[in-house]
């Protein structure tokens, strides 16, 4: 049996003191009619966090109106009966004694304009491309680029306003703002593109002009992945020393925590040596580090969207690399998904009742 103590050690940083280094991965859950939370959206977040899970990170919440999301039933943080919908969360969520955080989400290239109540609008991404070599909108203009930056900013403060805990961008899977990390989305050759600096300045500009309106004190997140969901096998940074170019701007603009996406925890990220991304960004950075992928499941995420099931699974190897001290944190998706008390069940040495993840839980929000 795993001794998984080290699971549940308190934890305190950037201004963020956890029970315990269980993390709520963020899933798009399209339960919000409206693009407002609604009461059973509470439920099922308290549910979470009275199940012992240290920080819960929501869903993807869109940043506008229009261009943020072409995916139904995905709240935002824009209206003020969203905002009202966000704050009955919260309240939930810290009545239940849990935190909370808030992904914010900007679709980019990956809203599919045809879902939303504007199709003529383009979508938005560092240069209209979806699928490398296939351009099919016009790059964002420079006023594009502010309204974005702007969006993302004032999302954050609402989300200080209303009580969370933290922020998260959102700045991996293929989505807004990685589509200005990677250089086969982006091929600007102004001030938004070419080198890393280039690159990494539509996140730096999200993070800075936040960090000067939240101030010193509050926590904020990047989730970040080296695979696109154009191509899992994707790296954005080749190299240890490019991937320390691409974080390196992120801490200047007073970025806290990276979230390090993977869809199987356990990979190395570089040939020669044992380290997987969080790992690297804990390295590189010094900072805080939260690892994702697989985690007490024996298959991964995407292939769960076709259909796959998944049985419960070992978690030795995820002890040893936390007992290793290669990040701080581990996020945890489809068997919370699943079982809203996994965390209590894998505290507590209740094994025999940690649940095979099925398809069905995605239909369902309990
Ligand atoms: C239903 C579902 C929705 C997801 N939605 C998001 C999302 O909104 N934002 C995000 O960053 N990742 C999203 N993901 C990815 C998860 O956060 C996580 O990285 C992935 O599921 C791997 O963790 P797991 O193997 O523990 O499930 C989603 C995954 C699932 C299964």
């Amino acid at each position: 049996m795993t001794d998984t103590r080290i699971l549940f050690e308190p934890v305190e940083f950037a201004n963020l003191s956890l029970k315990n280094r269980i993390v709520m991965a963020p899933m798009t859950r399209s339960f919000s009619p409206g693009n407002i939370p609604g009461d059973d959206v509470a439920a099922y977040y308290r549910r979470r966090a009275e199940g012992d899970v240290g920080l819960i990170l929501t869903e993807g919440v869109s940043t506008n109106e229009d261009t943020a999301t072409g995916t139904p039933n995905v709240p935002n943080i824009v209206t003020d009966a969203a905002k009202a919908g966000w704050r009955n969360v919260v309240d939930g969520v810290h009545k239940a004694g849990g935190k909370i955080g808030i992904q914010l989400w900007h679709e980019g290239p990956f809203r599919n304009p045809e879902n939303t109540p504007h199709p003529e609008i383009p979508s938005w991404s560092a240069s209209g491309i979806k699928m490398p070599g296939k351009p099919l909108w016009e790059p964002m203009s420079e006023a594009e680029i502010e309204t974005a930056i702007t969006e993302f900013v004032d999302a954050a403060v609402a989300a200080k306003e209303i009580g969370f805990d933290a922020v998260e961008f959102h700045g991996a899977h293929s989505y807004l703002i990685d589509s200005f990390f990677w250089d086969q989305t982006n091929l600007r050759d102004d001030k938004w593109g070419g080198d890393w600096d280039g690159r990494t300045r539509f996140a730096s500009e999200i993070i800075r002009r936040t960090r000067a309106k939240v101030g010193a004190d509050y926590p904020l997140i990047i989730r970040l992945s080296q695979w696109k969901q154009q191509d899992f096998a994707a790296k954005t940074a080749a190299t240890p020393q490019e991937l320390e170019r691409w974080l390196t701007p992120l801490v200047e603009a007073g970025i806290d925590v990276f979230h390090m996406s993977q869809r199987r925890f356990w990979e190395p990220t570089y040939e020669g040596s044992e380290l997987n991304d969080a790992g690297w960004a804990k390295k590189l950075t010094g900072k805080p580090a939260i690892s994702v992928g697989s985690v007490g499941l024996s298959g991964e995420f995407i292939a769960a969207y076709a259909g796959e099931a998944s049985e419960p699974a070992s978690l030795d190897r995820l002890v040893e690399m936390m007992e290793r001290e290669e990040f701080d944190l581990i996020a945890v998706g489809r068997a919370l998904l699943q079982d809203p008390d996994w965390a209590v069940k894998v505290r507590d040495n209740r094994n025999d009742e940690l649940q095979t993840f099925t398809k069905d839980a995605l239909g369902k929000l309990f």
